[in-house]
């Protein structure tokens, strides 16, 4: 395979993001089967996710997305938040359960929540598959968490390092070469 052999190693291989969803699955279906919730998928990220998670979900629900940048094609998460692409319904009075691919340092999240609020949402939950809490700016714990993992630059199942590897079917850690000379060194001090 192309992708794999610049990964390192496997943080969640197939197998469990298998398990972890039929576990989330049950765990959002017990809450929200009668809600009928707007899940909303941040993107590009969650697409992945959001498309393997919603299979499993047997009760009534709508499908929106936003477009939320943070990153901007490196390894470290920026100050800005900037909404590139906005949700295409009205949320006021609705149950709103924000799929996420990962949470790092919460200021996605922070700004996200906080719009739906004041657009009247009724409740505002997330659901993540990665939580990542030793990189928190702003003090979030999500409703919903998939794995919570060590501070390290993962790709794959959503995740990029420059938009690609995305479509790696699995987490891992890149092999130190792949990144940029001024990454491997943002990348080396957030491990430490
Ligand atoms: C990533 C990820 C989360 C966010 C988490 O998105 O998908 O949305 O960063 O980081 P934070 O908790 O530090 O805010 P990104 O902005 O890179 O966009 P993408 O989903 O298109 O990769």
């Amino acid at each position: 395979m192309v992708l794999d052999k610049e990964i390192e190693k496997k943080v969640v291989d197939q197998a469990d993001i298998k398990t972890i969803i039929k576990r989330l699955g049950k765990e959002v279906s017990k809450d929200y089967y009668d809600k009928y919730p707007i899940l909303v998928g941040l993107l590009k990220g969650c697409m992945p996710f959001m498309g393997d998670f919603i299979k499993v979900l047997d009760f009534h629900l709508e499908l929106g997305f936003m477009d939320v940048s943070s990153y901007h094609g490196g390894v470290q998460s920026h100050i800005d938040v900037r909404i590139e692409k906005d949700l295409s319904m009205p949320v006021r009075d609705r149950h709103i359960l924000i799929v996420e691919d990962i949470v790092d340092s919460g200021r996605t999240l922070h700004a996200v929540i906080e719009l739906l609020k004041q657009r009247g949402a009724k409740s505002v939950q997330v659901c993540t598959l990665l939580d990542k809490p030793s990189g928190r700016k702003i003090p979030y714990s999500p409703a919903y968490i998939g794995k919570e993992i060590p501070n390290l630059f993962v790709v794959g199942y959503g995740l990029d390092y420059q938009e690609r590897f995305r479509n790696l079917p699995y987490v891992g850690v890149l092999k130190p070469e792949v990144y940029s000379e001024e990454d491997r060194i943002l990348t080396n001090q957030s491990d430490t």
